[in-house]
């Protein structure tokens, strides 16, 4: 159709104003990938193609395998031999904007002056010195995050952990009205890009050469997870279930409760174990979608996946992921349109692929400020860059804590507290308004800290907050 001509026209216009040479093929092929994708975005658009909710089953009992049913006994031998055909990667194209942070968000503080990289490397580094082996970590930048990543894992150069860097894709954002790029050049700058989601880890893992690499060094199964998932570290018992199995793809799901409602989930679809996300839902179902009856358990983003499986489906050019349409306002209030897939989409490609039901201590994302104020607390101990929650926490479940807008930025966050409180004995936290902690408060039960508009409360140092409930325009 005609937009799909306008599209195309633009592109090579701006493929035509690179200087000839590598940097012109490799721009060149970034917007071919990306012409595929809203070409397909059209397509699907004009049948108004949404995934069918009568065909949506919840999987086969085979579709997801409890962690407690994988070997358990596993050889120091054997897992050594495993660990040597691994690489682990962590998705790094993120920013840290939505805790208020600049630069990537893997270089945030998040646990005793170490970021969520210092954390990889030393998880990393620990396994690598514990089995005597070398697995790699395998960072996948975006345009937005390549430089100062590069920057900051110099400091690791003198570390005998090998780090390798790879940048994934960068898109045009297109107009919603015009559906054309926003960019007219390829140098115009950043916000008129975005980096495609981390669907796009197959294809850019393929371009970067990488992927040759790994397998030339005899690698065969890759680790994936998103960065900021500090509970995301190798697990050798899943990676001997890998092996064995010889299923090409493993994704770690685990069981939803009410505070997930988000997540993508597994389905059978004609047969098939799918992802699917609450974007492909129709508005009609996404109540059903977000219940914990008919779908009980979400994904996790721990991938683990077969390489030449990879090379196999890319030469085949077999990718199709689900395409989500991601809806965004520009600092000019321009309203437009980003085309974003998402890497366990890519779960249906892959033979014998199922799920993995982990226990929750494998997911431990940090999203907010209200997770850093779990994950800082006394409430987890940090192990070799492993967190692991305080065996005297009862049950072992994490409280509820929702801080509100005044603790919404990381920086902000950090100048109410004078140090992390006490919260071994928490359940549940709200906190809004201007409030400011003391040293060593300590929070037990349910406790709700509501300052009013206008006015201030400050907990002092020491305080012992037990099932209390503290509002008004208190001035301690
Ligand atoms: P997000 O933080 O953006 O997504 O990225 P999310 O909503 O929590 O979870 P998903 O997308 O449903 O899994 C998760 C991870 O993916 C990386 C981020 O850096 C983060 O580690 N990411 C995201 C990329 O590497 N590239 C992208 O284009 C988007």
């Amino acid at each position: 159709g005609n937009a799909a001509k306008g599209m195309r026209n633009e592109l090579n216009n701006m493929v035509a104003g690179v200087p000839e040479g590598p940097d012109r093929e490799h721009f060149a092929k970034e917007m071919d990938s990306f012409f595929v994708l809203f070409a397909r975005y059209l397509t699907e658009k004009a049948k108004g193609q949404k995934i069918n909710w009568s065909k949506i089953k919840s999987p086969r009992e085979e579709q997801i395998i409890p962690y407690k049913n994988l070997p358990d006994k596993i050889s120091p031998p054997t897992t050594a031999a495993n660990l040597s055909k691994l690489a682990v990667l962590k998705l790094n194209g993120g920013l840290g904007t939505t805790m208020g942070c600049v630069g990537p968000k893997s270089a945030i503080e998040v646990r005793d002056g170490m970021t969520f990289l210092d954390l990889t490397v030393r998880q990393v580094e620990y396994l690598n010195s514990s089995h005597n082996v070398n697995v790699p970590l395998i960072l996948m930048n975006s345009f937005n995050t390549d430089v100062d990543t590069i920057n900051i894992v110099q400091k690791y150069s003198s570390h005998a952990l090998q780090i390798l860097t790879f940048n994934q894709s960068r898109h045009p954002r297109v107009g919603k009205e015009s559906l054309l790029p926003i960019a007219k050049s390829y140098d115009d700058d950043g916000p008129k890009w975005y980096p495609p989601g981390h669907g796009d880890l197959f294809e850019s893992l393929a371009t970067s050469g990488l992927l040759d690499q790994l397998i030339a060094e005899g690698k065969e199964y890759l680790f994936i997870s998103n960065v900021d998932n500090l509970g995301a570290t190798v697990d050798t018992t899943i990676l001997e279930h890998l092996v064995k199995s010889g299923a090409e793809f493993i994704m770690e799901v685990t069981d939803k409760t009410k505070a997930d409602i988000k997540g993508g989930t597994l389905i059978d679809y004609e047969g098939q174990v799918r992802l699917l996300e609450i974007a492909q839902v129709p508005s009609e179902f996404v109540e059903e979608f977000k219940s914990v009856k008919k779908f009980k358990i979400f994904n996790t983003n721990n991938l683990w996946v077969s390489l030449k499986a990879i090379k196999r489906l890319i030469n085949e050019s077999a990718f199709s992921l689900e395409i989500i349409e991601n809806v965004k306002t520009t600092d000019g209030g321009e309203k437009v349109i980003q085309l974003e897939t998402a890497v366990g989409a890519a779960i249906k490609h892959f033979q014998g692929a199922h799920g993995v039901n982990v226990p929750r201590s494998r997911f431990l994302p940090v999203k907010s400020t209200s997770d850093l104020f779990l994950i800082t607390s006394d409430l987890y101990g940090l192990n070799h860059g492993v967190l692991n929650m305080n065996p005297k926490r009862l049950f072992q479940t994490s409280p509820i804590v929702k801080l509100g807008d005044h603790f919404k930025k990381v920086g902000h966050y950090l100048g109410r507290f004078k140090n992390p409180p006490h919260i071994l004995e928490l359940d549940h936290l709200t906190v809004t308004g201007d409030v400011t902690f003391g040293a060593d408060v300590v929070l037990r039960g349910t406790v709700i800290i509501v300052a009013n508009h206008g006015s201030r409360i400050d907990i002092p140092s020491g305080a012992i907050l037990d099932d209390k409930v503290v509002s008004g325009n208190l001035r301690i």
